[in-house]
């Protein structure tokens, strides 16, 4: 009996340490309100994506979620502004599998929404599920769509600076490794599913790096961040029905709740003072090394050109060239089809000591990948 409870014992106290070091989310604690601010999140009907739509509603954001089923996504609007107290939480349609849907979303986006201050890229997907394409889904999914997205987005995202992307990647980025010559291949099989999913992961770290070389002194700033081991349906969707009721539990008890899961998604959003550490990799709200796979800068490079190509992206399609992409001075006031009557300054959404004739170049004036921040309060 005694040799029993010594065991339940230490199983209980094993566990409380496994919980507290590894599965409670460390709380984002950044206090920016979103008031008059416009934030798009990419699979938001649920997991981690929801959570963080939730949260950018209940600091006052206009919150676009962007989801592949009308339905699911409605739904899901419904919730979060009965949740957030919000009514600015609205759907559009997404699918990120479909370059001409990223398009028709953009052009949709772009003729409606005169902000953009917070785009996240959260969708994601881990398997092809049954369905077979003629090219690499997961790359689609989880990286060439976010790209065209941000591409066509981005004259809004420096008309609205100071704005940020942060791309939801995972830890998985460090078994990646992209082979440039078979990028777009179809993925067939668990084994192929598990390593491109890694692969996207390893696009979407390398992808925020090169965005932020190429946004430097624009005061648009981007985060890749992990979200930590979250309890969701990205892999239990595809494991076999009769396991789910088993695995279910077990989830539960070892893996972190979505909402602890948009902790550091949303401290990438919305921690003042990190836009030094643009193009980054977040992991418990807080910057990370990552292996050199995942920092090597030719490699983002080449990525970033063969996304051109994979997006479809014609030469003369440069947002960078776009005229509408001054960024506009964000203390003047919201234009007249704004939904937003009142903008706050970049000031209140970032709170940090900056003047409101800002000069991005120095704003967002990246240090050197090895230095560090000192630690924020998260
Ligand atoms: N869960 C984890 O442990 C974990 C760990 C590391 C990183 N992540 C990353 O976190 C992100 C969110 O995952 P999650 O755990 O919250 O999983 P989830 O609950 O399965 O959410 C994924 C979301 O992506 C949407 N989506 C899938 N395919 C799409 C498409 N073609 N177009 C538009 N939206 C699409 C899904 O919509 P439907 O509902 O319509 O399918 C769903 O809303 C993913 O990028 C994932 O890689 C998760």
């Amino acid at each position: 009996m005694e040799a029993l409870l010594l065991g339940v014992g230490l199983l209980l106290g094993a566990y409380v340490l496994v919980y507290y070091n590894l599965v409670k989310a460390p709380p984002c604690r950044g206090l920016a309100s979103l008031r008059g601010r416009t934030a798009v999140v990419t699979g938001a009907n649920s997991g981690i994506g929801k959570m963080t739509a939730l949260e950018l509603a209940r600091r006052g954001a206009r919150v676009v979620l962007a989801c592949r089923s009308r339905e699911r996504g409605e739904a899901a609007a419904f919730d979060l502004r009965q949740e957030s107290g919000n009514n600015e939480v609205i759907f559009m349609a997404l699918d990120l599998a479909s370059l001409a849907s990223v398009r028709a979303f953009a052009t949709a986006f772009l003729s409606s929404e005169p902000r953009l201050d917070i785009l996240i890229h959260n969708a994601g997907i881990s398997s092809c599920g049954r369905t077979r394409e003629p090219f690499n889904l997961l790359l689609r999914v989880n990286h060439i769509g976010p790209f065209l997205l941000t591409h066509l987005l981005l004259p809004r995202l420096k008309r609205s600076a100071p704005s940020r992307v942060v791309v939801v990647s995972s830890a998985a980025h460090r078994r990646g490794r992209l082979d440039f010559t078979r990028l777009d291949r179809p993925v067939v099989g668990w084994r192929q599913e598990l390593r491109a999913y890694a692969d996207s992961k390893l696009a979407n770290v390398l992808f925020a790096r090169e965005l932020a070389t190429q946004l430097e002194g624009t005061g648009v700033t981007c985060y890749a961040a992990h979200p930590g081991p979250v309890n969701s349906d990205l892999f239990l969707r595809h494991v076999p029905g009769w396991l789910r009721p088993l695995l279910r539990p077990l989830a539960w008890l070892v893996l972190r709740a979505p909402r602890g899961g948009a902790q550091t998604p949303l401290y990438c959003a919305l921690q003042e003072g990190i836009e030094p550490l643009s193009g980054r990799y977040f992991a418990n709200c807080h910057v990370e090394e990552v292996p050199p796979a995942a920092r090597d800068d030719r490699a983002a490079h080449r990525l970033w050109e063969a996304s051109r190509k994979l997006a479809g992206l014609g030469p003369g399609e440069d947002a960078e060239s776009d005229e509408d992409s001054q960024p506009e001075d964000p203390g003047t006031p919201s234009s007249p089809s704004s939904p937003h009557p009142e903008e706050p300054t970049a000031s209140e959404l970032y709170p940090s000591p900056q003047s409101s004739t800002t000069d991005w170049s120095t704003v967002t004036r990246r240090i050197p990948v090895k230095a560090e921040l000192e630690p924020q309060a998260c």
